[in-house]
């Protein structure tokens, strides 16, 4: 589904150059669900922003379900960005003046698609979240929790096939952290949704059955989804 092949990216600031990663190569199959953890500072975001196709690596490819992304046009990457991938943030970047249903129906405005379908779509997939009780509710009429799974809900109207998420229970309580976290195992294990879970809260990492571990812009650790079972 994804690989990365001795991906490293540095910033430029005037004069000076700050290497973030450094060589990092890693595949990952359709299917797994990976946490991706280490210290804050160690390029979590950097990284993830690269495989969300959001950034451009300084050297070395990613390549997303067998395409690879080095020679793609701006058009083609925003297209496969579209296509292939759903993204959920830790402050939820929801719509405050819209309803629950408006905001998860957004993303098929994009595409051109009649209100119509929107909102069947929308529908079934605040259904799959847990939320069809609070669909024509505004974010601030919702919980933490229950914007999260909003969200959630608007990263998957557009099916994607591979779950992109940035410390996702990072402003969460631990009982919403533990019922979102819930929720994206679920999702996996029912669609078969390959997500990839930035988090440096270890009880979160330990829920997952594979764990790449970062520091200093490298690959520190990584357990190849070897406790599955233990870990479900
Ligand atoms: N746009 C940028 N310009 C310069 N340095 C950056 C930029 N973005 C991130 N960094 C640096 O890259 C390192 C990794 O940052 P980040 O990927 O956000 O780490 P994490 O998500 O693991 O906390 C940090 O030292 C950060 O200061
Ligand atoms: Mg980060």
């Amino acid at each position: 589904m994804l690989t990365l092949r001795h991906v490293s990216k540095e910033y430029r600031t005037g004069l000076l150059v700050v290497p973030v990663l450094d060589n990092i190569s890693l595949s990952i199959a359709a299917g797994e669900f990976c946490a991706l953890t280490g210290p804050s500072g160690s390029g979590k975001t950097t990284l993830m922003n690269l495989i969300g196709l959001l950034d451009r690596p300084s050297r070395g490819e990613v390549e997303i379900a067998g395409r690879s992304t080095k020679q793609m046009t701006l058009d083609q990457i925003a297209l496969t960005r579209n296509v292939m991938l759903g993204f959920v943030f830790q402050s939820f970047h929801l719509l405050s003046t819209a309803t629950a249903l408006d905001n998860v129906g957004l993303p098929l405005l994009y595409r051109g698609l009649p209100i119509g379908e929107r909102r069947r779509r929308a529908t079934a997939v605040l259904e799959r979240v847990g939320l069809s009780h609070r669909q024509n509710h505004r974010p601030d009429e919702l919980s933490g929790g229950q914007r999260q799974r909003v969200a959630i809900a608007r990263a998957l109207v557009t099916e994607p096939r591979l779950l992109l998420a940035d410390e996702p229970t990072g402003n969460l309580d631990s009982r919403s952290a533990d019922e979102v976290m819930a929720l994206f195992l679920e999702l996996n294990r029912d669609l078969g949704l390959t997500s990839i879970i930035v988090t440096h809260d270890p009880s979160i990492a330990a829920r997952c059955p594979r764990r790449i571990v970062m520091r200093d812009g490298r690959i520190f650790d990584d357990n190849h989804g070897e406790l599955r079972e233990y870990a479900r």
